[in-house]
């Protein structure tokens, strides 16, 4: 893609647009990035805008929001990218600026669940390093974040 993809802290002005890109979501792809499948209010787009207890990103394009990826305190996150913009890297962006931004804060693990079938989001978990379990049916990865430092105690 040509177009230039920025990503940056979702603010409490951006519900509109982070409700207009769930409002483009198939029942699938809402199944995926909340586990159920749920049709966000208004109210809800609020929420995600102005974080508190989570952290928000946005990735846009020419000014319109094509995906979004929250993280939250006990380092769980999920992301949702919009389908027209798909398989152009911004699933990964969106999760390493997750990883930085867990890092940051200091927490302990980062952490994602998904379905066995969402090979994007397996692809991406196996690529940036996280540990997967493959379970019947949920696929759970997580990745340490505070091991490098822990040797480096050791080896003091
Ligand atoms: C998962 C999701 C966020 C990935 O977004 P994306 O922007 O397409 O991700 P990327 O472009 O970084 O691609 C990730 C990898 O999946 C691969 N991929 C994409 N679509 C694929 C498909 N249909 N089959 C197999 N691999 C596919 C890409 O080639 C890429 O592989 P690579 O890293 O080896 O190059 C997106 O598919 C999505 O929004 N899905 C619905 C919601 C969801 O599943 N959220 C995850 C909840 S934890």
């Amino acid at each position: 893609m040509n177009k230039e993809v920025k990503l940056r802290r979702a603010i409490k002005d951006d519900w509109e647009k982070i409700y207009k890109l769930y409002n483009s979501l198939s029942d699938e792809d809402l199944y995926l990035r909340f586990f159920h499948l749920y049709r966000i209010t208004e109210e809800d787009a609020k929420k995600i805008a102005s974080g508190g207890d989570h952290i928000t990103y946005l990735a846009e394009v020419d000014g319109k929001v094509v995906g979004e990826a929250t993280l939250h305190m006990d380092g769980e996150f999920s992301l949702v990218v919009d389908r027209e913009y798909r398989n152009l890297g911004i699933g990964t962006m969106l999760v390493k600026q997750l990883i930085e931004e867990a890092k940051r804060l200091g927490l302990k693990v980062i952490k994602f669940y998904t379905l066995p079938e969402n090979t994007p989001m397996i692809k991406i978990g196996k690529k940036l390093g996280f540990k997967i379990r493959f379970d019947e049916d949920e696929v759970y990865a997580e990745m340490n974040l505070r091991e490098e430092k822990e040797m480096e105690v050791i080896a003091d």
